[in-house]
């Protein structure tokens, strides 16, 4: 009998693509798709190591699942993803682990599985730098979806100091920019209305063949070329890489969104340096004055961590202040946490108290909520392109769906379904959604 493959996934987008990636895999090889745990008989979580927050969710995860495992005798339980390839060894040391695969290693999935029937537990994390799943289409569970990824690049070799990235993705590599628009043609086709195009630091994307040499402001043209219908998306960008042929590109094509994802991580030159983010404060706010001249509506958004090592209070002011001159619409914002095997983890002291830590953030925060607001504020009595995603949260009498911008509105639903693109008025707004009426 064929066996049920549950796939939990946590962590980034790519995750998400590669959760999909997966489960294309594992159904190809006659494993079913799963979506209740309680049903399975393999159940994969697809990891994170980014903070260890992330890590210590998984080994909650892994107790629940070991108490499932004394009442489903053949419940097989695998760990795949970042955490996956960082600590492979003490994952099969845990009594619910039975397998073990890393980032490059899924094309082995179905093998590793089978093999827990004869062998007590199995693992690959060897890395491949040829691996870009080229050939898989990614197998989406969603009937109804209207947005989907494409991974163009896989790994990282910036190693920014504080960052277990580049360790457990290893290498950079892109993929065939032929698969990549084999693929906007088949989300096409599916009806799909939006695309995301991720990677670690998507503006290094370059593949070169006998006819063409293609690097992502040229790649992002042929997509968005390719799709005229659908919006296009890219996450996520370094200020190194970004450069004026992309804005450019951004800025000629109407469904290329206007939004940039570009994260400073610090406001403060010495903690740039620290964290060899190999770009200054003056650097990054060039770029921004770049992207604000050459397209004045485009949302722009940062991820942001204080508490790195040697970050003084004076520092940190330089990163609110950053935030203030540069006025993101939203960030992502973190506390440093320590990822052993990184250069920062082997050089640097991590003296920054915990508690520190924490008031760092709270500051942060509040400032951008304020930051926020007021940007959303300036967004009343405008009219916004929405692609409507579904029904709101709270209530069957609203729609929600995003702007060019990635802003969230909200609206009455009036005649329109998911996949529908409406112009919407803004009336009202908090610090994280937009409230608005359709004008057509
Ligand atoms: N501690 C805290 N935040 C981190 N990030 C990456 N590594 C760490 C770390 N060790 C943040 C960065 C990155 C985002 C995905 O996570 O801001 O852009
Ligand atoms: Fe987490 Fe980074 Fe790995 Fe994504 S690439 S799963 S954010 S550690």
């Amino acid at each position: 009998m064929n066996k049920k493959v549950y796939i939990e996934t946590y962590g980034c987008q790519m995750n998400v693509a590669d959760s999909e990636t997966v489960a294309s895999i594992m159904q190809s090889r006659d494993f079913l798709p799963e979506t209740s745990v309680n049903d399975a008989d393999v159940v994969i979580l697809n990891t994170c190591s980014v903070r260890d927050n992330a890590e210590q969710k998984i080994y909650n995860r892994l107790d629940f699942l070991k108490g499932l495992k004394r009442r489903k005798k053949h419940l097989k339980v695998g760990i795949i993803g970042c955490m996956a390839q960082r600590v492979a060894d003490k994952l099969l040391e845990h009594e619910a682990v039975d397998f073990v695969a890393g980032p490059d290693a899924y094309r082995n999935l179905p093998d590793l599985v089978n093999e827990t029937d004869i062998e007590l537990k199995t693992i690959n994390t060897e890395f491949d730098i040829t691996e870009t799943y080229s050939g898989i289409t990614q197998f989406k569970s969603d009937e109804d979806a209207i947005s989907g990824f494409i991974p163009i690049t896989r790994g990282c070799n910036n190693f920014c100091s504080y960052c277990i990235v580049p360790y457990t993705r290893g290498r950079e590599r892109s993929a065939s920019y032929k698969d990549i628009i084999l693929e906007v043609k088949n989300l096409k086709e599916k009806n799909y209305k939006e695309i995301t195009l991720l990677g670690q630091n998507v503006n290094s994307y370059y593949f070169e063949d006998e006819n063409n040499k293609v690097d992502f402001p040229k790649l992002i043209e042929m997509v968005a070329e390719e799709a005229p219908e659908m919006r296009i998306r890219f996450t996520t960008s370094h200020p190194k890489d970004i450069s004026d042929e992309l804005i450019e590109a951004i800025a000629k094509h109407k469904n290329i969104c206007n939004h940039i994802h570009l994260p400073v991580q610090s406001g403060s030159n010495n903690v740039l340096k620290l964290m060899n983010r190999k770009y200054t404060k003056e650097w990054y706010l060039e770029r921004m004055d770049k992207i604000k001249s050459t397209i004045p509506d485009c949302g722009l958004s940062s991820d942001i961590f204080c508490g790195f090592s040697g970050e003084s209070e004076e520092d940190f002011m330089q990163t609110l202040d950053l935030m203030k001159t540069v006025e993101y619409d939203s960030a992502f914002m973190f506390k440093y946490s320590v990822r052993p095997g990184t250069a920062a983890a082997k050089n640097l002291v991590d003296d920054v108290q915990e508690t520190e830590k924490v008031e760092r953030l709270n500051r942060m925060i509040k400032l951008q909520n304020e930051i926020s607001l007021k940007k959303n504020r300036e967004d009343i009595g405008k009219t916004f392109e929405v692609l409507v995603e579904g029904y709101s949260k709270r209530s069957n009498e609203s729609l929600f769906g995003r702007t060019q911008q990635n802003k969230v509105v909200v609206f009455p639903a009036e005649n329109v379904k998911k996949g529908d693109f409406v112009l919407v008025k803004i009336d009202e707004v908090s610090s994280a959604t937009l409230k608005g009426t359709i004008i057509k």
